[in-house]
């Protein structure tokens, strides 16, 4: 986006958007886009605060299936399309990626390069997503500032050059306990692996639960360097 288009979707956002609930958010969006707003969910806390919010509003709900997810986050997908009687479209790797990356480094290769386990998110989670994403215009995203350093920083609202899209974050700036809360008090089904000790949630084989104290993504590729840990699907400036 050039810097004149910044400026007036900066400017729109201001007056129209900023500091609003996120039902009104949520009307807005979808009446000035009809069918093309969209929420990819990965069964973590947030996303079954968000999935609470959209799933009456005409919202497309997608899930990316790497095939490497916890059983308990199977289950709770399922808990969720029963209780809201939802369906939730998934995506999946491109077999003619994935098989001929496997059948060259094996099923775990991510633990011996940090340029395998970027390969094996690539395949498995930035591609679909690209797939997902085409023709919205708005994506929605579970997002939150306690999450990393490199989240703190972000807007409610951006631009995402590399999908050409809007992302929307709606509750960027809940706390852990404004999550939990949500949950319980609207009864809703949640990954029991978030009662384990696991706080941020990916792939089973590169996700373990983390001690009092440590960082909110200290659980996630665990074995890397702090600075490496994002997988793609989010790109932060
Ligand atoms: S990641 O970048 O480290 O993988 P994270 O697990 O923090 O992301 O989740 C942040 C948001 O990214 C979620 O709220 C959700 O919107 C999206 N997301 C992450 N993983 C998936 C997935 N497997 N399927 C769909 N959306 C996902
Ligand atoms: Fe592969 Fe691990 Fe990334 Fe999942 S999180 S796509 S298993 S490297």
């Amino acid at each position: 986006m050039n810097n004149d288009l910044k400026e007036i979707f900066q400017k729109f956002i201001d007056e129209n958007l900023a500091d609003k609930p996120i039902e009104k958010v949520l009307g807005f969006l979808t009446n000035i886009f009809p069918d093309k707003v969209c929420f990819s969910t990965s069964f973590s806390f947030e996303d079954q605060v968000i999935t609470d919010f959209v799933r009456e509003l005409g919202i497309k709900i997608f899930t990316l299936d790497t095939g490497r997810l916890f059983e308990e986050t199977y289950n709770t997908w399922n808990l969720t399309r029963s209780k809201y009687n939802i369906n939730i479209k998934a995506y999946y790797p491109n077999p003619e990626e994935l098989e001929p990356f496997i059948r060259e480094k094996g099923p775990d290769s991510f633990y011996r390069s940090v340029e395998n386990r970027k390969t094996c998110c690539n395949i498995r989670k930035v591609h679909p997503l690209k797939r997902a994403l085409k023709d919205n215009k708005v994506w929605i995203t579970g997002l939150r500032a306690e999450h990393s350093a490199a989240r703190e920083n972000l807007s409610q609202f951006e631009w995402d050059e590399s999908n050409q899209i809007i992302k929307y974050h709606p509750i960027l700036f809940w706390t852990t306990e404004q999550v939990r809360d949500y949950i319980k008090q609207h009864q809703i089904p949640y990954n029991i692996l978030h009662d384990k000790g696991f706080v941020s949630i990916g792939c089973a084989p590169c996700t373990r639960a983390i001690q009092p104290g440590e960082d909110f993504r200290a659980g996630r590729w665990w074995w890397e360097d702090a600075s490496k840990k994002e997988c793609g699907l989010h790109v932060h400036k």
